[in-house]
């Protein structure tokens, strides 16, 4: 009925989300609130890292992609379950580590990291750093040298596959500025430099080729790419590369008729192409890493808002305002995202009506989405957006000085506040 699978109706005819009722939740701790779904990220987590057990033998690591929400909580969660981490900046590693993370289990991204970024992961000991470009190849060498440690790295490599259209297309696609281009030999003249570095390990190779893709063939083929690399740097250099990092990308259902392939399937079949490339191409089987972000984050979120005014404009479109917006539902004036909604008091009732929804940021394109069915909505109801949970609190900003959301987790039928709502003297607190 709903397009994610933890949301419900209850006897009063109010969405539940994890079987907690969102209106209270909006009347308990007001709105905009997002919403996240403890036991969903848990179930998805465990998804992962069981598939990766049944398909792979266990011979490989989920790090969970940490740009699609980030917070102490959402950190302690997912070291609870035993999965690593991605992080793409010092504020992401410092959130990991303040949350106690285990940090060998942490793998640090970035396309452009500066010094005090590659000094923090070095002194808390992240598990490796994927190295973007060879001018951070020689800075993390020397600085590595200086602090006395020899952290492993993986080369991030552009596989030349572009997984953003209906049926992948495989390109020489050098224009990206993330990674090593593999084509132009950009990628082994890198690689033969890291084998020759004393203060660093080239340990593994990582791509990722995009962001909710539904298919699983151009994951196959990217597996393939990076397997045929590794074995021509057997080949030549004679060295064996550990570990093999596939990115993340996996599509979630945002609307009814999205479609994306199960996580499961995806790794029974990345993992088949991994051993049978590794058997033909004669190189040992690499322990294999996977970042999904969206996958584990969106699904299990929701973000509540309060209606107040409607503006019916006659012939072209109704108007529903909410007391959030672009500030922290950035996706659609961003990228056009789409996304479902329900009047979360009406939650029973049809979806009658076709409106905009639309936020109150001083900003014409500040719009939550357009042509979105919902029941009938008038000031006071409560609208839930759905699957908001990645790259929306991510994202947010404090546009027109608007005070960020706080973030709720559910859990067995109870509530507790994981990020505070900013206060207004969080809002002035940097300034002078
Ligand atoms: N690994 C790397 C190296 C990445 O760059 C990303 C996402 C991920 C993993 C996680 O991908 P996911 O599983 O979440 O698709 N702001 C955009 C999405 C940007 C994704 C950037 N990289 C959005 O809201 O759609």
């Amino acid at each position: 009925m709903f397009v994610s699978e933890n949301l419900g109706v209850n006897n009063a005819g109010h969405l539940t989300i994890g079987g907690v009722d969102t209106v209270e939740l909006a009347s308990q701790y007001g709105t905009p609130l997002y919403v996240m779904d403890e036991q969903m990220i848990r179930n998805t987590l465990r998804r992962f890292h069981d598939s990766m057990k049944k398909y792979y033998n266990g011979k490989g690591e989920v790090h969970y992609a940490s740009k699609a929400f980030s917070c102490m909580e959402m950190c302690r969660i997912v070291a609870s379950e035993g999965d690593g981490l991605d992080a793409v900046s010092i504020g992401e590693l410092y959130t990991a580590y303040k949350a106690g993370f285990p940090m060998e289990k942490v793998g640090f991204h970035g396309n452009n990291k500066t010094d005090e970024e590659i000094r923090f992961a070095l002194e808390k000991g992240v598990g490796h750093i994927i190295v973007d470009n060879i001018s951070e190849l020689r800075r993390l060498e020397s600085i590595a040298a200086e602090l006395n440690v020899q952290p492993n790295i993986m080369f991030r490599i552009k596989p030349g596959i572009d997984a953003h259209t209906h049926d992948f297309v495989k390109t020489g696609q050098i224009d990206s500025k993330f990674g090593f281009a593999l084509e132009t030999g950009e990628a082994f003249e890198a690689v033969k430099e890291a084998v020759n570095c004393k203060n660093v390990k080239l340990y593994g190779l990582h791509c990722h080729i995009g962001s909710q893709i539904f298919d699983i063939e151009p994951f196959e083929e990217a597996a393939r790419v990076m397997l045929a690399f590794i074995a021509k740097i057997k080949n030549e250099l004679g060295y064996e590369i550990d570990g093999l990092n596939l990115g993340g990308g996996f599509g979630i259902k945002y609307l009814e008729d999205h479609d994306p392939a199960p996580f499961e399937v995806y790794l029974e079949r990345v993992s088949g192409v991994v051993r049978t490339e590794c058997d033909r191409l004669g190189v040992k089987l690499p322990t294999m890493f996977i970042e999904p972000g969206r996958s584990i984050a969106a699904p299990a979120g929701i973000t509540l808002y309060t209606v107040g005014a409607r503006k019916e404009i006659p012939n072209i479109r109704t108007y529903v305002s909410v007391d959030g917006g672009m500030a922290d539902s950035p996706r659609y004036i961003l990228y056009g995202s789409e996304y479902e909604a329900i009047v979360a008091n009406k939650a029973n009732e049809e979806r009658s009506e076709k409106v905009t929804i639309a936020g109150k940021c001083c900003e014409s394109g500040d719009l939550i989405g357009e042509n979105m069915p919902l029941q009938h909505a008038e000031s006071g109801d409560i609208i839930a957006v759905c699957a908001t949970g990645a790259y929306n609190y991510s994202m947010s900003s404090n546009y027109n000085r608007l005070q960020k959301p706080a973030v709720v987790f559910v859990n067995n039928g109870e509530s507790r506040i994981a990020v505070k709502r900013e206060s207004l003297d969080d809002v002035i607190r940097n300034d002078i």
